[in-house]
């Protein structure tokens, strides 16, 4: 693996593999020295074009875990906003000679465009709609730890990604990542938020809530992506909530459901408040795992080119 793009091309063994070294590196975390020298000497840039929390500072920490030099990035603030372009601040980064670049933008496809331009690996930390690898290697890895009796095989395993399908790229990478790994996964939103065809990439879909949760293990809610829809796409934020909002009702019905959520919450509308903070909630455990599986891309990566 020279770069990570996507998880559309990742086979079985590939999660195998990947899920196997995160854990590794949790054990890392759990230390009282929580670093190890395997990255030493490899620089790593972080190139934020959009806003992130989780994410940046997820592999920030994984980078200083793995004692990499680390340079980080915000579009704010850089001569992006002089009008610098892509293609002139990735040959800048070229001039620097770092050895990895993590990239974040609106745009799909621009860290598939700098894997092309720069000799540096490209880490996609979420292009636009596209993909976010990363997050759907880490909720893997959530859902696994949940059913440790799988042992990382989820065959059967019925999993509800819920909300705003067409505009989100964690559902695209969990969509590729658990049907892989043998997950019956059903999208349910409103048809203004699935997009067409999208049962030929596997999964079942769906309009009612109360359908996606029947039967159902784990429960993804997608936060809606208000900043990359147009207008028009659900009445109002609060009907929206009345009909694919996760509430104490469905917990109560399903007191087994686990819920996942790969942050920012919009509370009271993807989920209700109560539901983001009960214990069927995995929400801060996703984030925990984040640093432990970008500990492992990073790693995994490196040790593609002989460290
Ligand atoms: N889940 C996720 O990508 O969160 P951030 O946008 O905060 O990085």
């Amino acid at each position: 693996m020279r770069h990570l793009l996507g998880l559309k091309d990742f086979a079985r063994t590939d999660y195998d593999d990947l899920l196997g070294v995160a854990r590794q590196m949790r054990e890392v975390l759990e230390r009282p020295v929580k670093k190890v020298p395997t990255l030493q000497g490899v620089t790593v840039v972080n190139l934020f074009f959009e806003s992130s929390t989780r994410t940046r500072l997820s592999f920030e920490l994984a980078e200083k875990r793995l004692s990499a030099d680390t340079v980080s990035f915000t579009a704010a603030g850089s001569s992006v906003s002089k009008g610098e372009t892509l293609r002139d601040t990735a040959r800048n980064l070229e001039a620097m000679k770092v050895d990895v670049a993590v990239v974040r933008h609106s745009s799909p496809g621009v860290p598939h465009y700098l894997a092309r331009c720069l000799n540096a690996q490209i880490v996609n930390a979420g292009d636009g709609a596209n993909e976010h690898p990363t997050q759907g290697l880490l909720d893997l890895l959530t859902i696994s730890d949940l059913f440790p009796e799988r042992g990382d095989d989820l065959t059967g395993l019925n999993v509800s990604i819920l909300g705003d399908v067409t505009h989100s790229r964690v559902a695209r990478s969990n969509i590729y990542a658990l049907t892989t790994m043998g997950a019956n996964v059903t999208v349910c939103g409103p048809p203004t938020l699935l997009p067409r065809g999208i049962e030929t990439l596997g999964v079942k879909v769906t309009h009612r809530l109360d359908e996606a949760l029947d039967g159902c293990d784990v429960a993804m809610a997608l936060r809606l992506q208000l900043e990359r829809q147009g207008a028009g796409l659900f009445p109002t934020l609060r009907e929206y909530h009345q009909r694919f909002g996760v509430k104490a009702e469905h917990l109560d019905r399903h007191p087994n459901l686990r819920i996942l959520h790969p942050g920012p919450i919009n509370r009271g509308v993807e989920l209700a408040s109560e539901v983001a903070d009960h214990e069927n909630a995995v929400i801060l455990d996703q984030v925990t795992n984040g640093v432990a599986v970008r500990m492992a891309v990073l790693y995994t990566l490196r040790a593609g080119q002989g460290g």
